[in-house]
């Protein structure tokens, strides 16, 4: 498949492959493979249907269903009410929830089993902004002092959906979904056991970090996102209809930006849960 990079750290382009062609057998491996070790793919020009993307999802893992719904489906990320129409008011707590996505993070690590990767398909696009934007916290330890990361490695974060929440409304962070998980501990440091290669596992859900009081705890976390999220880390996505993206969870993080929320932005997202193979049962960890 050929590729060209999307940023010096990591991501790449792939191109003249249609995604509803791939299946287990058919270039599966080989974007496995691709997706180990860059990070990010990008996909332009697909237009899967709902079913083609969590088809294809489903080739990373089991599909993740946070509503325990009969079958996984497809999640809209959109400023679109049940109808349909746009939802213009940032005081509207569909709204709130998106900017909470406008901070760095990473998906469902409030999940007892996080994601290993998010699908995400761009339906609907507004004129300007809306940018989703990505760094690498492989590239990102690696520029961490060895002491920082000895320290790291030792480390492990409590995560908890709700914290997120609070971030942008108090109020918002006591509805259901928000709570509906215990918190979750992970190591600091993930190290991938295919590539042996090493990445800060961290998000926006992080409400405490082991050996630390909360406010020193909070601090420090603060301190290693703006560390992870230097202008010159970030790769910029500006979409186009149909582009498709596809992240490790374990070696990134991300955010959306902003748009006008008079305009309608509409995603497509599915995500893929984390296996033993993914290293996940290495992660687990207690304060
Ligand atoms: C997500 C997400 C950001 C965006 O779908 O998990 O964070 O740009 N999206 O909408
Ligand atoms: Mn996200």
């Amino acid at each position: 498949m050929r590729t060209t990079p999307l940023h010096r750290d990591f991501g790449v382009e792939v191109h003249d492959v249609s995604l509803k062609e791939i299946t287990a057998t058919q270039g599966y491996d080989e974007l496995r493979r691709l997706f180990e070790e860059h990070s990010l793919l990008l996909f332009r020009d697909q237009d899967l249907s709902d079913e083609a993307q969590l088809e294809f999802g489903a080739l990373f893992g089991p599909l993740e269903d946070r509503h325990d719904r009969p079958k996984p489906e497809i999640s809209p990320v959109a400023n679109l009410d049940a109808a349909g129409a746009v939802i213009a008011s940032d005081a509207d707590t569909h709204v709130k929830n998106l900017r909470a996505n406008f901070l760095w993070h990473t998906d469902s690590t409030f999940l007892p089993v996080p994601a290993l990767v998010n699908v995400l398909q761009a339906r609907i696009l507004p004129n300007q902004g809306g940018e989703t934007e990505l760094v690498s916290t492989r590239a990102g330890f690696a520029r961490l002092s060895t002491d920082l990361q000895q320290r790291l490695r030792n480390t492990v974060f409590r995560h908890r959906y709700a914290h997120s929440r609070a971030k942008i409304d108090p109020e918002l962070a006591k509805q259901a979904l928000f709570t509906k998980w215990t918190d979750q501990e992970w190591k600091a440091v993930w190290r991938n056991p295919r590539t042996g290669t090493e990445s800060l596992y961290i998000a926006s859900h992080v409400c405490a970090v082991s050996g630390m009081d909360e406010a020193e705890g909070l601090a420090f976390v603060d301190e290693l996102v703006d560390a992870m999220t230097v202008p010159e880390a970030i790769y910029s996505h500006v979409w186009r209809p149909n582009d498709v993206l596809v992240w490790d969870e374990r070696a990134t993080l991300h955010r959306g930006r902003a748009w006008p929320y008079e305009q309608a932005r509409k995603l497509v997202s599915c995500c893929v849960s984390l296996q033993a193979r993914d290293g996940l049962e290495d992660m687990r960890a207690h304060i």
